[in-house]
């Protein structure tokens, strides 16, 4: 017989890894980790719920040899076995690390825990509802790398004595509806967006080592590529349907680039200490990974936005600054927070896009 898994990083399926997880819940818990993990706000990350049917109907024909290499090389798994503390890891000193980064870090660490976990439910659920064997392939596939992402992080937190229950997560943190094409839209630009900020920061501290606080950021190469070949993966599944990519649809391509790039800056301007600490100018940092990211969503959005416009750096700055106004404020001081922020939003939203033909071949491979 062979020896039971023990870390999420060897499991070859989903199913193995949260097995793995749950018996690490059961053993450690940490109330604080589970409960910010809970938390449903704007800027928080959610868990999603579909019409798991329609998206089991997706018929990829029409992408077939771009899908099928795809799937190979996730099949092949060459991360398999990295997502685990080895002699990389350097010690982490918690005790003596700045109280402010210590906490801003954590933030970081529980937040990103739960994104990763919240891809692996949303596809796991995919997967176990579906009869299409592409899709119930793929999603299994993508659930796996997800279940370790959010496992290694967790190995992180434990040495500052938390970690996000997951199993808790899964039954009773709220699922938010959204119908397959939001799915689609939000989700790859999620993975997208993704590969951009690890891949930045993996190469920011290639070059300037002395910023690497923590080790977990050497993690971020092998990293960032399996979210790479997720975004691949919803790139193929958006291209079988071109009425995704085209008409009143554009418009809603246009909401979420918004949406998902201002929620970022937001996101990260609440996390001072820790961008200072990595060396790293929270602007700077938002410019290079929404260009990056706008150069690789071309692919398959026949928009960008004009994040050189001069209204985009202007309205972010004033969103984000309401968005700080908001918090612990009420009456009318909320509500004019409110009004700020959402005519801010407003602003970002109408500048005009840049248009461009998509190629006829989607596939993209990661360069940065
Ligand atoms: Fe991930
Ligand atoms: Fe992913």
């Amino acid at each position: 017989m062979n020896a039971p898994i023990k870390h999420t990083a060897d499991a070859t399926t989903v199913e193995e890894g949260l097995a793995i997880a749950e018996a690490q819940d059961k053993k450690f818990n940490s109330e604080m980790a589970t409960e910010t993990a809970m938390a449903n706000t704007l800027l928080t990350p959610r868990f999603y719920t579909t019409d798991f049917e329609e998206m089991d109907a997706i018929d990829v024909s029409s992408v077939r040899e771009d899908w099928d290499n795809l799937i190979d090389q996730m099949v092949r798994d060459p991360n398999k076995g990295h997502f685990k503390k080895n002699e990389d890891w350097d010690q982490v000193d918690w005790e003596g690390m700045e109280p402010e980064l210590k906490k801003e870090f954590i933030d970081f660490l529980i937040s990103s825990c739960t994104a990763e976990f919240s891809g692996c439910v949303l596809y796991k659920e995919m997967k176990r509802r579906g009869n299409n064997k592409d899709i119930t392939q793929l999603f299994q596939l993508m659930a796996r790398d997800e279940a370790r992402h959010a496992g290694f992080i967790n190995d992180a937190l434990r040495e500052a004595g938390l970690r996000v229950n997951l199993g808790f997560l899964t039954q009773k943190k709220k699922y938010t509806y959204f119908r397959p094409k939001f799915i689609y839209y939000a989700t790859y630009l999620s993975e997208k967006i993704g590969y951009a900020r690890y891949i930045t920061i993996f190469r920011h501290l290639e070059a300037n080592p002395e910023y690497r606080f923590h080790p977990i950021f050497k993690w971020f190469e092998e990293w960032c590529n399996d979210e790479f070949s997720h975004g691949e993966a919803f790139a193929l599944l958006m291209k079988t349907d071109p009425k995704l990519t085209s008409g009143i649809n554009v418009y809603w391509i246009k909401f979420f680039l918004t949406a998902v790039y201002a929620t970022m800056y937001i996101r990260d301007h609440q996390r001072p200490a820790f961008h200072k600490a990595l060396g790293v100018d929270p602007d700077w940092y938002a410019h290079e990974v929404f260009t990056k990211t706008s150069k690789l969503t071309e692919q398959i959005y026949p928009i960008t936005l004009d994040i050189e416009h001069p209204r985009w750096q202007r309205n972010l700055e004033r969103l984000q600054k309401a968005n700080v106004d908001m918090v612990g404020a009420t009456g009318i001081n909320k509500l004019i927070a409110q009004v700020r922020a959402g005519w801010a939003f407003v602003l970002l939203y109408t500048i005009p896009t840049k248009k461009h033909a998509t190629p006829k071949s989607v596939r993209l491979e990661p360069v940065y």
